[in-house]
């Protein structure tokens, strides 16, 4: 894992392999792997290189990250309208904080091959029956069956087949029109319209219209401006199942370095991050942009050996950390690791995962987090990064477009007796709709504060 050892795409192999399945057909997954490998890429290298750029404004405190999606994209769940739904709340979650917080917006969705998931257990127990845990659609099914829990690797081809169709449909809404700021209202949601995050979201697209409506009269107007008409989104997933992260890697002709083309960002877990492993390993050869959960076991010298093995250049835009430390240790476990860095004189942007470290089971059963310890947690961070002297560089949400009710609170209050009604994610507890938007308004209320500070 030393910056001078090789790297081969299989070099993960060596390592200590974590939260993998493992396949009784070999023979199956090394098929899925060859057809994988045939596969055309999902994104373009130039394109990674593009958002390693905006990712570097971040890290110079020029720009904010907005990323955001699903726990775990699921087959069950794939339709048009829930990406577009999702699409559409990062894009007004965008507006408000570029308009709010004065700073240009880079949006990456977890989207198009978040399927993988790590477990704290390796198997569920159900009234005295004990099967393989769930470990995303990737691998296996939700479903309390042997069957369902075997992992597949024919289930690889349709994550691929999925994401394909999910990247096409964003590069529709990105460059066909529906991103154009002119359909500022269209974009609210029914639901949303009626809350009280709807009536501030229109008062906000009002100011902006009236901002359009001088520009247009200097001549500045959707025909001669593609900033006015189109957008810039971005993909990223956690790169954990190495074997299809793998098969997807390929050699950029411009360039001869390697990039994982299954998105443009991949980001590798807290619970794989280790300096053995065998995910580490993999990441360092790609040459993509990449982030890196730290939870609250993150030591100083750890992160060192980490930040330098993932970006030996200390290169902007490389790498992206996010802790997620939860709400109650984020004031004392994030400033070492801060100061660490500074100390080195290291480039990483920080953003704040404020959904990791705030989730517990709910008196009803369910998994929930509480927007109260969301907003604790984001609060914490911007103080920490204004006390360290850096900037705070994005956000990093579980989040969806339909009003389901599986977090606590927020103006929709969400009640734990309510949990039940709608609550359908495969994995964690995402923010709805109404939650998303009324964090973004309290979130470009903070970067407005440190823009002034
Ligand atoms: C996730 O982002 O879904 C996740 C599992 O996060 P973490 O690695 O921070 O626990
Ligand atoms: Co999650």
């Amino acid at each position: 894992m030393t910056k001078t050892a090789s790297w081969t795409p299989d070099s993960w192999k060596t390592k200590t392999l974590r939260q993998m399945p493992s396949y009784d057909d070999l023979q199956a997954l090394a098929s899925v792997e060859r057809r994988l490998e045939m596969l055309p890429p999902l994104v373009f290298a130039g394109e990674a290189r593009q958002l390693k750029k905006r990712l570097a404004q971040v890290s110079a405190g020029k720009a904010f990250l907005l990323q955001g999606g699903d726990c775990a994209e699921s087959f069950g769940e794939f339709s048009a309208n829930s990406i577009r739904d999702t699409f559409r709340v990062l894009l007004q979650m965008a507006v408000i904080l570029i308009f709010g917080g004065g700073l240009p917006v880079v949006k990456v969705g977890r989207m198009a091959g978040q399927f993988a998931k790590p477990r704290s257990e390796d198997t569920e127990t159900k009234d005295g029956v004990t099967l393989l845990n769930y470990r995303g659609d990737i691998v296996n099914g939700l479903a309390f069956s042997a069957e369902e829990r075997r992992p597949d690797p024919e289930r690889m081809i349709r994550v691929y087949n999925q994401s394909a169709a999910t990247l096409n449909l964003l590069r529709a809404f990105v460059q066909g029109g529906y991103s154009d700021l002119h359909r500022l209202h269209q974009w609210n949601l029914d639901f949303v319209d009626k809350s009280p995050q709807g009536s501030r979201y229109r008062d906000l697209a009002g100011r902006i219209e009236e901002t359009l409506r001088f520009m247009a009269a200097c001549n500045i107007t959707s025909e001669t401006s593609p900033q006015i008409r189109e957008t810039e989104f971005y993909t990223s997933h956690e790169a954990l199942l190495l074997p299809y992260e793998q098969a997807l890697s390929r050699i950029d002709s411009t360039t001869g370095d390697w990039y994982d083309v299954s998105a443009h960002m991949l980001w590798v877990g807290d619970r794989t991050r280790q300096e053995d492993g065998a995910h580490i390993e993999f990441l360092r050869g790609v040459k993509n942009p990449l982030g890196m959960k730290c939870g609250p076991s993150m030591d100083r010298e750890t992160l060192l050996r980490l930040v330098t093995t993932l970006n030996p250049d200390n290169e902007p835009g490389r790498l992206t950390l996010i802790a997620r430390m939860g709400c109650d240790k984020i004031a004392t476990a994030l400033s070492p690791l801060i100061r660490a860095l500074k100390e080195e004189g290291r480039v990483e942007a920080w953003c704040s995962d404020p959904m990791h470290g705030n989730t517990h089971k709910a008196a009803s059963g369910y998994k929930t987090r509480r927007f109260d310890d969301i907003m604790t947690e984001i609060r914490g961070f911007f103080d920490v990064c204004r006390a360290e002297g850096v900037s705070p560089g994005g956000i990093h949400l579980e989040m969806t477009g339909k009003e389901v009710t599986e977090c606590l609170g927020g103006v929709s209050a969400v009640t734990d007796e309510g949990l039940s009604s709608r609550y359908e994610t495969h994995c964690d507890p995402r923010l709805n709709a109404t939650q998303a938007l009324e964090l973004a308004f309290l979130i470009a209320d903070y970067i407005k504060k440190t823009q002034k500070a």
